[in-house]
């Protein structure tokens, strides 16, 4: 995370600490530079290397991912919001709402709610598990007598996950989703805002419409998902000018979703394509029908995933947290 300041740092009455006693001192040569503590005994930081040296290439590079989330994790001053789009349908972006926002709150223990910003029977409160999943929706919240004034009383319109993470549905009923305005919505975001430090909004397919325009008004970063089909893919490129004219400057990251595990020469040329894109950031997700399979089952759980998949939702967390300020 860079950009603009972060934490009061510069108020903040500094520690006080005798000269030469400084956690520093005391731990030179302690700690790793993540800031772990190694094994005291000669043996025991042995065993530490050869442990390091027996992981396999894709077990350092999720270990390296890891520790990048978690060097992010500190609190925003300030509640920022994703928007996740495409002017396709079909292609994952509810699925990538749900797997970023799982993996922020997991690593990087932020406050962070999705909502489902799908104007056409949007699926993203269905992904919750049935135990836990909330009957209400954010058209039940905006209708509430009484705004929330504490957490707890948003809890009754709220779905949560095991990672922290929470999920705000859509209205089932079409009409009661229809009847949404951009001022509800901005009710809704300032409402949410009290509450968390990160919002995902989970738009429904397009840019154009009066939703998809004030989400990417409002939002500090979008997340552009696109298929690695030509007609997916061209589109998706096409509007990348089109949603960096909204406001969202520099702050997109665009996902290749469903990415068939063979490297075939249509695939290689769309990554290339992609990769001369003027985005900030950009992620690759396998095609794993596990996931598919774990999404349907409202049982999502990326530790049952495959290494692959799993680095590669990291690699999607990692850099919407690399965007926030
Ligand atoms: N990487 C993936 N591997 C396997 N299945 C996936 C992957 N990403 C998404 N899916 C599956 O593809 C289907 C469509 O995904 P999703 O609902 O996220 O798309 P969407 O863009 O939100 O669709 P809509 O335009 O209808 O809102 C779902 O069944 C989902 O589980
Ligand atoms: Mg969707």
């Amino acid at each position: 995370m860079s950009g603009r300041p972060h934490n009061s740092d510069d108020t903040r009455e500094p520690a006080v600490t005798r000269p030469g006693f400084g956690r520093a001192e005391v731990y030179r040569g302690r700690l790793d530079e993540h800031g772990r503590l190694l094994p005291t005994r000669p043996v025991g930081r042995l065993l530490a290397a050869l442990r390091e040296r027996l992981r396999s290439p894709g077990e350092r590079a999720e270990r390296e991912l890891d520790l990048r989330l978690a060097g992010c994790g500190r609190g925003l001053e300030r509640t920022e919001h994703v928007a996740v789009v495409s002017p396709k349908g079909g292609v994952g972006k509810t699925t990538c709402t749900l797997i970023a926002g799982d993996t922020l709150a997991r690593h990087l223990h932020l406050r962070c709610v999705a909502v489902d910003a799908n104007p056409d029977y949007g699926t993203l409160g269905s992904l919750a598990p049935d135990r836990s999943r909330s009957d209400r929706s954010l058209a039940d919240l905006l209708r509430a007598d009484r705004e929330p004034v504490a957490p707890g009383e948003l809890r009754p319109y709220i779905s949560p996950l095991a990672s922290g993470l929470h999920v705000l549905a859509a209205p089932p009923a079409a009409e009661a989703m229809a009847a949404l305005t951009e001022e509800h919505y901005g009710r809704l975001v300032e409402l949410l805002g009290r509450f968390y430090e990160l919002i995902l909004l989970d738009l429904g397919t397009g840019l154009t419409g009066p939703l998809a325009r004030f989400a990417l008004h409002r939002a500090d970063q979008a997340v552009v998902v696109a298929t690695p089909e030509w007609v997916t893919a061209e589109r998706v490129l096409a509007a990348l000018g089109e949603i960096q004219g909204r406001g969202v400057e520099g702050q997109l990251t665009l996902v290749l979703n469903q990415a068939p595990a063979r490297e075939t020469a249509d695939r290689q040329l769309i990554e290339s394509a992609f990769r001369e894109a003027d985005v900030a950031r950009r992620v690759v997700i396998p095609y794993d029908p596990r996931l598919r399979q774990m999404l349907d089952a409202g049982a999502y759980d990326p530790a049952g995933l495959p290494r692959q998949t799993r680095t590669a939702i990291k690699q999607l967390g990692l850099a919407v947290a690399e965007g926030l300020a």
